[in-house]
C-alpha cells in the first residue's frame, strides 16, 4: 500500500472497523482497547500507516500524511465519544444495582440467644450468689481418691456402681460428679465455707435422658449448727426463681455416701401446679436434684472436726432442670447445636 490509492481503501477500511466496534461496545475496558488498537504510538494500526509514509513517493507525503492524520483526529473523537458513552453506561448499570429502596422493611436479624444449658446455669449462680455461695471450677480429670474415696465411697463400696467410670488410669479419671470439689475446698479452707461448683461430669450412659457428659452444679455449706432446715430453706428460694413462683419443694429419704442423712428433692410440678400431669407422672411432685448433710466421716476427712462443725451439701444436674424447665424430651437436643431447634428452646432474649 506504498502509495495513495492503496491508503484511501485502508482509510475507509479502518473507519468501517472502528464504527462496528463502537456499535458492539460494552465496557469501558473495551473502548480503552479499542483505543490502544488504533492509537497506540508502537502497536496502533494508524500509527503504523504513519510510519509507512517513509516509502511514499516524495509529491505523495504531503496528501498521504494528511489523510493519515485526519482519520487519527477522527478516530480520537470516535474513541473519546465511546470511552465517554462507556463510563456512562456502566454508571447507569450501577445505579441499577445499587438501588436502596428505603420504604423496604428492614431485613430481619437473628441476634441468637444463650444455650439453655447456659441460661440454666447462670440462673443458678444468680440464685445462689445471692445467698451469698462463691464459685469454685474444679477439674475435669481427678484422682480416684477425691472423686470416690474422700467422700466415704472405698474401692470395695456398693455405691461404685451407680456410676460407670471413665478411668483413665488406675489412678486418674474422668470426675462422675461436682462433688469432687468439696474436697478440694474443705482440704483448703477453714469453715464457714459457702460454694458452688459448676462443671462437667462423665459417666459411661448414654439414653434418650443420659448422656457421656453433661454438667452439673455442687453446693456445700459448713460452719457451725448447719442442719437440713438450712438446706430446706435455700431450696424453696431456688425453686421460685428457676420453676416460678408458687414452687415448693419436698425431701424424701435417700442414699449418698457423702452424706448423712440424704435426701432427694422434688418441687411441686410447675406444669399442673401440683394436681397431677403427664409431667409429673400424675404424682404433683417432680424429682430435681440430690442433697443431704455432709456425712461426718467426709469433714474427717478433710481435717474439718465434725463435732465443731456441719455442712450440707446438694448436686444439681444441669440438663436435666433445663429439660424440665422448658419440656425437652431428649437430651441429645442439647448437645446438637442444631440452631433451628435451639432457638425453639429456652428464653429468647
Ligand atoms: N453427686 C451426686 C450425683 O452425682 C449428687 C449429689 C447428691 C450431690 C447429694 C450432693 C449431695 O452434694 O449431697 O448424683
Amino acid at each position: 500500500m506504498a502509495d495513495i490509492s492503496g491508503l484511501k481503501e485502508r482509510v475507509e477500511e479502518i473507519r468501517q472497523e472502528i464504527l462496528k466496534k463502537a456499535d458492539s461496545m460494552q465496557t469501558v475496558r473495551e473502548a480503552y482497547d479499542a483505543k490502544i488498537d488504533y492509537l497506540d504510538s508502537k502497536r496502533g494500526k494508524i500509527s503504523a500507516l504513519m510510519k509507512d509514509m517513509r516509502s511514499i513517493p516524495a509529491d505523495q507525503r504531503r496528501e498521504y500524511g494528511q489523510t493519515v492524520n485526519e482519520l487519527k483526529t477522527w478516530a480520537a473523537e470516535r474513541f473519546s465519544e465511546m470511552d465517554a458513552r462507556m463510563k456512562q453506561r456502566e454508571l447507569a448499570a450501577r445505579y441499577e444495582a445499587e438501588q436502596i429502596d428505603v420504604t423496604k422493611p428492614a431485613v430481619k436479624m437473628h441476634p441468637g440467644h444463650l444455650h439453655p444449658v447456659t441460661q440454666v446455669r447462670e440462673e443458678l449462680i444468680d440464685v445462689f450468689s445471692s445467698m451469698g455461695f462463691e464459685i469454685y471450677e474444679g477439674s475435669e480429670v481427678e484422682t480416684d481418691y477425691y472423686n470416690f474415696t474422700a467422700l466415704n465411697t472405698p474401692k470395695d463400696h456398693p455405691a461404685r456402681d451407680m456410676q460407670d467410670t471413665f478411668y483413665l488410669s488406675p489412678e486418674f479419671l474422668l470426675r462422675t460428679q461436682t462433688s469432687s470439689g468439696q474436697i478440694h475446698v474443705m482440704e483448703n479452707k477453714k469453715p464457714p465455707i459457702k460454694i458452688l461448683s459448676p462443671g462437667k461430669v462423665f459417666r459411661a450412659d448414654d439414653d434418650a435422658t443420659h448422656s457421656p457428659m453433661f454438667s452439673q452444679m455442687e453446693g456445700l455449706v459448713v460452719d457451725r449448727h448447719i442442719t437440713l432446715s438450712d438446706l430446706k430453706g435455700m431450696l424453696d428460694v431456688f425453686a421460685e426463681k428457676i420453676f416460678g413462683e408458687g414452687t415448693t419443694t419436698r425431701l424424701r429419704p435417700s442414699y449418698f455416701p457423702f452424706t448423712e442423712p440424704s435426701v432427694e428433692v422434688d418441687v411441686s410440678c410447675f406444669a399442673c401446679g401440683g394436681k397431677g400431669c403427664s409431667l409429673c407422672k400424675g404424682t404433683g411432685w417432680i424429682e430435681v436434684l440430690g442433697a443431704g448433710v455432709v456425712n461426718r466421716k467426709v469433714l474427717a476427712n478433710c481435717g474439718i472436726d465434725p463435732e465443731e462443725y456441719s455442712g450440707l451439701a446438694f448436686g444439681i444436674g444441669l440438663e436435666r432442670t433445663a429439660m424440665l424447665k422448658y419440656g425437652i424430651g431428649n437430651i441429645k437436643l442439647l448437645f446438637e447445636s442444631d440452631v433451628n431447634v435451639l432457638n425453639q428452646i429456652g428464653d429468647q432474649t
